[in-house]
């Protein structure tokens, strides 16, 4: 694997080796690596893709400076475990090259009614950031697939819709199942800081998520709704939204209404530590 810190030499290495669009695939991620990224880079090279994977914490993404401040870092790990899954390329930039004029100065991005719910409106700024960066991030790497995981639903809808704006036709955004530890808890570099008795109460969210799939064609949403919220509170969790959607569009719905394709989606946080996910009902 080779590492570059600077897009000029990433993009240097790229045309010297004639290694174009069609064969990159792509794989952003702020680090703190775990098996469900590593599945990322499974899924693109089983594509024959030549694969780059990206480590950058993104400052702009965060509304909650303590949040951007205490995410885990653990490069050395991830570039053994990227070695280890034979990724080709790891881009590792700093702040100053993906934002050498400063946060202000690269290109953000209106994403309607997307940005406005659920994520959008719990964490204000949160996807303006997330466009900033991968749109900076395609436009170096220039990839022909994107890999990103269905644990952030609506990051992936975000993305796929900035690839519309950035008419980047020839460019498949390409998600894929969420990874998840055996009692059902998402995956995710944030679960590091849970604490023991938290991390024994983690797998909930994921029985929220089943126990309202489960009812999907005889049940009563609001009732579940409730069901979930009470067990999270009672358990000590502060819950931020269970949510029914539209698949599609991430239309919010009251109720179930099958046999539109559907989502349910949570967000909740336990002490200081904020779990997402989301199921699709089917
Ligand atoms: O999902 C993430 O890790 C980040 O939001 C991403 C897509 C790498 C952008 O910083």
């Amino acid at each position: 694997m080779v590492i570059f810190k600077t897009a000029a030499q990433l993009q240097d290495f790229l045309s010297f080796r004639a290694i174009t669009t069609p064969k990159i695939g792509f794989i952003p991620t702020m680090g703190a690596l775990h098996s469900g990224h590593i599945s990322l880079i499974n899924a693109a090279k089983k594509d024959g893709m030549f694969t780059i994977c990206s480590i950058f914490l993104n400052p702009t993404q965060f509304n909650d400076k303590k949040d951007y401040d205490k995410y885990p870092v653990s490069t050395d790990a991830d570039i053994e475990m990227l070695l280890q899954a034979g990724c080709d390329v790891l881009f590792l930039p700093s702040v100053e090259e993906m934002y050498p004029g400063g946060t202000n100065t690269v290109a953000s991005y209106d994403f309607g009614y997307l940005e406005t719910i659920l994520e959008g409106a719990q964490r204000p700024g949160h996807f303006k950031g997330v466009g900033q960066i991968v749109g900076r991030l395609l436009d170096i790497v220039q990839p022909g697939r994107l890999y990103i995981g269905q644990k952030d639903y609506q990051q992936c809808m975000i993305i796929t819709k900035l690839k519309e704006l950035l008419g980047l036709n020839d460019l498949s955004i390409i998600i894929c199942p969420t990874s998840r530890e055996q009692d059902g808890l998402a995956m995710s570099s944030r679960n590091r800081r849970l604490t023991d008795p938290q991390r024994a109460l983690a797998g909930l969210l994921y029985q929220c998520l089943v126990s309202i799939q489960t009812k999907k064609d005889s049940g009563n949403f609001p009732i579940v709704q409730k069901e979930c919220t009470d067990l999270l509170t009672a358990k000590g969790f502060a819950t931020e939204y269970i949510a029914l959607a539209d698949a599609n569009t991430l239309q919010l719905l009251d109720n179930y209404d099958p046999p539109r394709p559907m989502v349910a989606l949570i967000a909740a946080k336990i002490g200081e530590i904020r779990l997402i996910d989301n199921i699709l009902l089917q």
